[in-house]
């Protein structure tokens, strides 16, 4: 591994394991935990159960619907979630569209807790996790249908090299199915904390102008291509609103949410989300890029 590539991945892999909040213990063991004593068995959970630690992207499942109704994503379609987080997109497509899905990511403890759902909500066969780095991905040339990519560009410093990766590990005539934040019209600088930073070192934005070009230069051709910030402004300012204190206390413990992967200050990096999408300091495209059939 080159040294760059060790210093993104150890950056990444404190800001998403949220590093400091549980002391050494794993993230899989503190989840675990969490669920426990929200009266959850780890090992039998469903999906609605771990919606609130494995959709990492504005818009939850309803977004990944979307973009999967977009893409026309069918039985039997191999597909490759490039930065899958904890794996919620790569199970929703396997249970809900019935593809096959393999998640890459370089945040080692994600790898470990997305196998560990997928194990748990019984979609182990159908999903499958790997940890590395989106720019060099240990697998096989063309053997995905669909690259699919959900909030994870934002984070990558070497957009060409991940694209040239897409190009390779498709086969021809293969589709790129995109649910991106990109760079607005207000130049001023963004509010941090935000969900995929603490600071500029692991923000690496884009304008929609530039993501559109990288992906012309790589070979891929566009199909559909729509700002979608209004509804995830919409999103996030509902769970804002939830995550700035709830008028009557919970009866039961609530479910695991974000804060424990992402640390304490979770609803800071929210309100601060919200409030780059109202100033036009970040946009939401969701997209549909075809590769050539040569
Ligand atoms: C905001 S999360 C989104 C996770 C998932 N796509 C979702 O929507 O639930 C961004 C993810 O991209 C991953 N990531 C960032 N850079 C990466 C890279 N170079 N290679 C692989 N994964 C990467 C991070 O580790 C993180 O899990």
């Amino acid at each position: 591994m080159s040294k760059d590539t060790l210093d993104l991945s150890r950056q990444l892999n404190d800001h998403y394991a949220a590093v400091g909040v549980g002391g050494d213990r794993e993230l899989v063991a503190r989840l675990r935990d969490a669920f426990r004593e929200a009266g959850h068995d780890p090992d039998r959970l469903t999906l609605d159960v771990i919606a609130g630690i494995d959709q990492l992207h504005l818009g939850g499942r309803t977004a990944s619907r979307s973009l999967a109704t977009l893409g026309f994503v069918g039985p039997g379609e191999r597909v490759l979630d490039v930065g899958c987080g904890t794996g919620g997109a790569s199970r929703l497509l396997a249970a809900e569209y019935g593809a096959t899905v393999t998640g890459v990511d370089i945040t080692a403890a994600f790898v470990e807790v997305a196998a560990w759902l997928s194990a748990s909500t019984g979609l182990a066969e159908r999903t499958r996790f790997l940890c590395a780095d989106a720019a060099v991905v240990p697998l096989a040339d063309a053997s995905f249908d669909v690259v699919w990519c959900q909030h994870a560009l934002m984070n990558m410093p070497q957009v060409p090299r991940v694209l040239a990766e897409w190009q390779r590990l498709l086969r021809p005539g293969g589709k790129v199915l995109l649910h991106e934040v990109v760079t607005g019209d207000n130049p001023e600088p963004l509010a941090l904390p935000v969900p995929w930073a603490r600071s500029q070192t692991t923000s690496h934005l884009r304008s929609r102008e530039q993501l559109e070009r990288c992906l012309a230069m790589a070979g891929f051709v566009p199909e559909t291509l729509r700002d979608v910030t209004e509804a995830a402004l919409a999103w996030r300012q509902t769970r804002s609103d939830r995550e700035g204190g709830a008028a009557v206390p919970p009866v039961k413990p609530s479910l695991p949410g974000p804060p424990l992967l992402f640390g304490d200050d979770f609803p800071r990096m929210g309100r601060n989300l919200r409030d780059n999408l109202a100033a036009d300091k970040v946009r939401i495209l969701e997209g549909v890029w075809r590769r050539s059939n040569r």
